[in-house]
């Protein structure tokens, strides 16, 4: 596989020349493409000797002296279509913003503008930068277009000053390569049934009782264990996400539904990961005429749903069983008191009113309880990431069973 690498102008660029190795250790065709800032910091011709290919410097020599043809002569199309990542790492506040706000005046901002490959940011810098709010409103947007962030770390930065913007560990940028690429293939052999998104309950034909979840939790765990190899099953209460690509998909609307769809298919799971936010009550009936303004109070009668989890870890199929826990205080215990009560294998729990944590964020801040007592607390990263980390522990979990 091919991919291109952008290294920009940071002090961290020269990390980017182990990153080159540990990419190739992955056999990956590293192309790489540098910003005149990073050229600053490292020369070019550190990359060529790495790569044994010819760096890209910038727009306009890029396309040589003789072109072939057309394609060759606009060079950044041509890296365009044929990489299947781009990855830029490190990226400084510069480059998040040119991405974000699609400004294409170089060969990497060009590039990120032409590509339909996947794309990964590691970015670098420093602390008040990265806290800054122009750089944290770029990055939500790039993540919201589905542009992976591998965050940075925290730590003493070059600049003198301690906090968050080191570049990611060369190790934890490989692996979402990895990961996005889909060169794990740890999960094959694995059926992995996930649930997600919210579930509603109708009051009468126009009016349902739901909650915040937007499912992007679900997704990402979808995705990232088919990536892995997996069979996927993903049933999925109402949401606006796009439906992933080969995962066997079933939407459903109401508790009951997803209760008959996971029990259903559960049976051929070797991991059920019940990421939905299941509503815990619904109307105790259901209207078949829109309900009229009345004078005064209208109460509703709620009826408990059916707990879906606590009814699968009953019938003990031998699938290894996760559940969420949203909640908004006293967390650990909860997570803990819900691992019980439900028997589960695995609870991931977060507290909703953390910032990066919440509702239809693409961040997570998670912790893992399981049954033997260990307790994995995660820094705040980005779903897809959070989804791989569970299904690490989920795997460990299931070769511990064996
Ligand atoms: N769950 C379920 N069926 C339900 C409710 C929840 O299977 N009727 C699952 C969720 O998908 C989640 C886990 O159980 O994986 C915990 O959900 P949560 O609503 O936090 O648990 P509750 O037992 O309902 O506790 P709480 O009182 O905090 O809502």
């Amino acid at each position: 596989m091919k991919i291109a690498l952008g290294v920009t102008g940071g002090v961290a660029a020269y990390k980017a020349a182990e990153l080159v190795r540990r990419l190739q250790q992955e056999k990956l065709d590293v192309q790489v493409v540098m910003t005149r800032a990073a050229q600053e910091f490292i020369t070019p011709l550190m990359f060529a000797a790495l790569t044994g290919q010819k760096v890209i410097t910038d727009m306009f020599s890029a396309a040589g002296a003789a072109p072939a043809n057309l394609e060759s002569a606009i060079e950044h199309i041509a890296v365009a279509q044929r990489i299947d990542l781009l990855l830029v790492a490190p990226a400084t506040a510069d480059i998040l913003g040119r991405f974000a706000n699609g400004i294409a005046e170089d060969f990497l901002s060009t590039l990120y503008l032409a590509t339909k490959a996947p794309v990964i940011v590691a970015p670098a810098m420093n602390v008040n930068m990265w806290e800054h709010a122009a750089t944290q409103e770029n990055l939500a947007k790039l993540r919201a277009r589905g542009v992976h962030v591998v965050d940075p770390d925290e730590g003493y930065l070059a600049c003198g000053m301690t906090g968050a913007g080191r570049l990611a560990a060369t190790e934890t940028i490989a692996r979402e390569v990895c990961d996005v690429l889909g060169l794990r293939h740890d999960l094959a052999g694995h059926t992995v049934l996930v649930t997600a998104g919210p579930t509603c309950e109708d009051l009468d034909p126009v009016r349902f009782l739901t909650n915040r979840s937007s499912g992007k939790m679900g997704y990402a765990l979808a995705e990232a264990a088919r990536r892995r190899g997996a069979q996927v099953i993903l049933i999925s209460g109402p949401t606006e996400l796009k439906i992933p690509e080969s995962v066997d998909w079933i939407p459903v609307r109401t508790t009951e539904e997803m209760r008959r769809a996971v029990l259903d298919r559960a049976g051929s799971a070797s991991m059920v990961i019940m990421a939905a936010a299941v509503s815990d009550y619904r109307p105790a009936a259901i209207h078949d005429r829109k309900l009229k303004r009345g004078e005064g109070h209208l109460t509703l009668e709620l009826e408990a749903t059916p707990d879906i989890l606590k009814e699968l870890s009953r019938e003990k199929r031998g699938a290894i069983l996760v559940g969420f826990a949203a909640e908004t205080d006293r967390v650990a215990e909860n997570a803990k008191d819900k691992l019980e009560r439900k028997h589960a294998d695995m609870i991931v729990a977060n507290d909703v009113t953390q910032e990066g944590a919440g509702f239809d964020t693409d961040t997570n801040i998670v912790t893992m309880y399981s049954r033997d007592g260990r307790e994995i607390s995660l820094p705040k990263m980005d779903k897809f990431e959070v989804a791989n980390r569970i299904l690490d522990r989920v795997l460990e979990i299931h070769k511990q069973s064996k």
